[in-house]
């Protein structure tokens, strides 16, 4: 943790939770009160398809539809991204993983660096306003198909990280349908109290 950061050396958190819970938002704010990088892979990936590069060719068309890029291109973006320098002394990981299989991918990586999580962090926001939240931001995948989309999937395919993640003790729920200072405040009092270790 840099100096003036409210968190421990190091945290290794994820933001889990649907589309439009506040997770990149809240991302932002937290990296610098815990002194740790905030890695988005729908950011990245963004990026990827701004850039015009071969992987953001491969993903535009997924993305645009609200489906999920597939397990093995994830794992090669985000071992890529975690064995940069900046992500040694902790990060916060928005958007990833979304599987199971992307979770135990994560936790190999982590395994082979002689790393654990500290937390998983679950923003709850009822459904309404998430499609209220998204559809007013305009993004390319804001549409309301492909918002309804995205929920479907997440409650397919990213939902059972939640059981997953409770099993191992590293669960918090947060409730992001609150204003975005409000949530920040919960999950920094979970850190000072010391429910994250
Ligand atoms: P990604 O970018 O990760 O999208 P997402 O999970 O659908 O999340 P969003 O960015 O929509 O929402 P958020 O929770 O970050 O909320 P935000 O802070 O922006 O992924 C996009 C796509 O990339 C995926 O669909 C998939 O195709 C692909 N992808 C990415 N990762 C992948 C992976 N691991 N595997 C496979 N595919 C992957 O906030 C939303 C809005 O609400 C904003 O306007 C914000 O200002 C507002 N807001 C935030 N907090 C509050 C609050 N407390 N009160 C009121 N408004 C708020």
């Amino acid at each position: 943790m840099g100096d003036g950061a409210d968190g421990p050396d190091g945290a290794r958190v994820i933001l889990l939770g649907p589309p439009g819970a506040g997770k990149g938002t809240q991302a932002e704010v937290l990296c610098r009160r815990l002194g740790v990088c905030a890695i988005s892979t729908g950011e990245m990936l963004r990026e990827a398809v701004a850039a015009g590069s071969e992987l953001g060719v491969r993903v535009r068309e997924i993305m645009a539809s609200g489906e999920l890029v597939d397990d093995a291109t994830m794992a090669e973006v985000v071992r890529d991204r975690l064995a940069r320098q900046d992500a040694r002394n902790g990060f916060l990981l928005d958007g990833y993983p979304r599987t199971l299989p992307q979770a135990e991918t994560l936790a190999g990586i982590l395994r082979d660096a002689g790393l654990s999580l500290d937390a998983v962090l679950l923003v709850e926001v009822p459904e309404d306003e998430l499609v209220r939240r998204t559809l007013s931001r305009g993004r390319a995948d804001d549409k309301e198909g492909v918002v309804r989309e995205r929920l479907r999937v997440y409650r397919e395919k990213t939902a059972p990280l939640i059981g997953y993640y409770r099993e191992r003790g590293l669960l918090h729920e947060i409730d992001g349908n609150r204003p975005v200072e409000e949530v920040t405040a919960q999950v920094l009092d979970l850190f000072r109290a010391g429910g994250i270790h």
